[in-house]
């Protein structure tokens, strides 16, 4: 597949010229080879989640389908994990750039951190927590990017200052707008979402005001927005407001080459704006997603549930999280399993998964539509006819 070019700035990380989209990192599964892969192969940035990856592996899932053996369930992860990378730097065939997103609140954050590195990925990054650690945790792989995913400044400064300690700098920062991105978002509370200095021209001028602050120049560390983008005037506008480049997650689940069933890319594809809620994760962080059946049924026992809520036994023995309201009975968190519902939605289950998505409308509204012709989209308003591209490139 031929590369795809643009009129607009590159985006450099570790002496890469990418184009300046990327796919974020989307579990359980939702973005695993397939999907990076192909992002990566047409010169951009793809990105797999690492959270449970076993799921796409059929002969790991019959070794621990059914098991309450924690080792066992994160030995299967890592070997998805290092053939999920694999994969999926073969089918980028060295174009563009395939990363890991890794959750900084799963319990096996650090073992999932060393086995991307170890696989080959080409950029490690971490959301759902403050990745303080990451620069000791990669020390053995200076070649491997590393990028938080922060939403505000004061959360950049930290990381920054806590860093430059360490002598290391972020190869680039994921910015996500809790107001319009899907899954775990940066806000501690659910009231906290669409707070104004959460909004891009705001997020964006005060992080370069902190970058100027530590004496670092803006194009050192490229900042890439995320959370609602679905035009080209967007991309446009949020390049001239200082980002790099922007990402994407429910748009490209919904891809031809999404990684998760074709009926989790319907419900998202298919959800009105009065469907999309927001909630709180078993994680303690608020998520947006659809109000599919289960997750109606649940939000409606919710503050029961939470009045009842007490400590008790992993319900699958997987103890996939560092705190888990469930698991250890926090009131003020979600009261479910959240690697089972999200497992259910990987595999289609309308009734009983829990589908991750953002407020916006899609580019192609429901349609599904190849990655390529997103990113065309994205980089210059236009879709052109199948195989234009290839042509022009030839
Ligand atoms: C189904 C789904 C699962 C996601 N899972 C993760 C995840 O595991 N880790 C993460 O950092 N972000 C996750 N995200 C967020 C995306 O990477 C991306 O930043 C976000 O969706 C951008 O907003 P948009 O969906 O409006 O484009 C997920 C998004 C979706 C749609
Ligand atoms: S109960 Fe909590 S820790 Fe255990 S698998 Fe479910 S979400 Fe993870």
């Amino acid at each position: 597949m031929a590369v795809l070019q643009t009129e607009l700035k590159p985006l450099h990380i570790k002496g890469r010229r990418l184009l300046p989209i990327v796919q974020g990192g989307m579990g359980v599964g939702v973005s695993a080879h397939r999907l990076a892969g192909s992002v990566a192969a047409l010169g951009a940035v793809g990105t797999i989640s690492s959270v449970d990856l076993r799921r796409h592996h059929p002969d790991l899932m019959a070794q621990t389908g059914k098991s309450r053996d924690k080792s066992l369930i994160d030995n299967a992860n890592l070997v998805a994990l290092d053939r999920e990378v694999k994969a999926a730097l073969q089918l980028a065939g060295g174009q563009g750039m395939v990363g890991v997103n890794i959750m900084r609140a799963v319990a096996e954050y650090a073992a999932y951190v060393r086995q991307a590195c170890e696989s080959g990925a080409q950029a490690v990054v971490v959301g759902a927590g403050l990745p303080l650690d990451l620069p000791e945790l990669t020390a053995e792989h200076p070649g491997v990017a590393l990028m938080p995913i922060l939403s505000d400044a004061r959360g950049v400064a930290l990381v920054l200052k806590k860093w430059m300690r360490k002598n290391r700098l972020p190869d680039a920062i994921v910015i996500e707008n809790p107001k319009h991105a899907a899954g775990h978002l940066g806000a501690a509370r659910i009231e906290d979402v669409d707070q104004p200095h959460f909004a891009f021209p705001v997020v964006l001028e005060s992080t370069l005001q902190v970058l100027h602050e530590l004496g670092l120049e803006r194009e050192k560390i490229p900042l890439i927005a995320a959370g609602g983008v679905n035009s080209h005037e967007q991309v446009r506008g949020l390049l001239d407001l200082g980002a790099s480049a922007v990402q994407l997650g429910t748009a490209f689940a919904i891809t031809e080459e999404g990684d998760a069933h074709s009926n989790f890319k319907k419900v998202l594809a298919e959800a009105k704006p009065e469907d999309i809620v927001t909630f709180m994760s078993v994680a303690g962080l608020p998520a947006r997603g659809v109000r599919t059946p289960w997750l109606a049924n649940y939000l409606d026992k919710e503050e029961k549930l939470q009045r009842k809520a007490g400590p008790k036994e992993c319900t699958v023995g997987f103890d996939c999280l560092h705190q888990c309201g469930l698991r250890d009975g926090i009131a003020k968190a979600g009261q479910f399993c959240i690697d089972t519902r999200l497992a259910f939605a990987l595999e289609g289950d309308v009734k009983r998964g829990l589908f991750f998505r953002g407020s916006e409308r899609l580019p192609f509204g429901s349609e599904i539509r190849p990655v390529r012709e997103l990113i065309e989209f994205l980089l210059t308003g236009e879709v052109s006819p199948a195989g234009a591209w290839e042509r022009a490139a030839a």
